[in-house]
């Protein structure tokens, strides 16, 4: 399995988590309503889309005249595949599942199936899509189901990767961007359903999730 970490310099981000969130760097757009809530903007639209971009290349050497069938986590997902087929230039099917966490704040807690399968992946090569590997539980919980589907072969794609806070030994093939143990949300990624709808990704102030922990 080869594995794409990026090279970007995470450190610097981190550092720019002192600073105000609106940076020349991070090109987003200085009015927008959600900075308020954010520690700190860790990725802009045209980095995201950029990284996206070369993912979307990478995934295309492998499957070249394979028989892809994209599957995809619901609901995080959603900004980050829809970038991410668009730019592969590949045939592919595409199917969706539903797995939630019911915990509270950004603590994840039991996961419940909320979406199955429509196709049939046996015997096809498929292209696991998440947005963040995190602790892994959901990665393992969800690879485990998969396997037992019969797929010729079975990969991870995911565009952000918290290594610092694994728990299950799940490896990914392709990885966006290796960021810090801090908690994101944006494009696609929430909190309490929250923030989806930003077109970066940012630090959410732990103010915000304290609020919610605490009531
Ligand atoms: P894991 O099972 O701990 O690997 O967590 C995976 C899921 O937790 C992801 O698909 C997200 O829905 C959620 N998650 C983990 N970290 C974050 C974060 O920083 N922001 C938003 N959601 C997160
Ligand atoms: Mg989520």
């Amino acid at each position: 399995m080869f594995q794409c970490f990026v090279s970007h310099d995470v450190s610097s981000k981190l550092k720019s988590k002192k600073r105000a969130p609106r940076t020349k760097l991070a090109r987003v757009k200085q009015e927008h309503h959600a900075l308020m809530d954010m520690a700190a903007v860790l990725y802009s639209e045209r980095e995201i889309l950029q990284r996206v971009k070369g993912m979307a290349w990478e995934i295309e050497q492998h499957y070249a005249g394979k028989d892809l069938v994209v599957v995809a986590l619901l609901n995080g997902t959603v900004m980050f595949l829809a970038d991410l087929v668009r730019y592969l230039d590949l045939p592919l099917r595409l199917d969706f599942m539903g797995v939630s966490s019911y915990g509270k704040g950004t603590k994840s807690g039991k996961l419940v199936f909320t979406k199955e399968l429509k196709l049939d992946v046996k015997a096809r090569d498929v292209l696991l899509v998440d947005d963040i590997l995190d602790t892994g539980k959901t990665l393992s919980l969800v690879t485990k189901k998969l396997k037992k589907l019969k797929p010729r072969s079975l990969k991870i794609c995911v565009l952000l990767s918290k290594s610092a806070r694994r728990e299950e030994n799940v490896v990914a093939d392709y990885v966006g961007f290796e960021i810090p143990d801090a908690f994101v949300v944006g494009y696609g990624l929430d909190f309490a359903e929250r923030y989806r709808n930003l077109p970066f990704i940012g630090i959410l102030k732990p103010k915000i999730y304290d609020e919610v922990v605490k009531s």
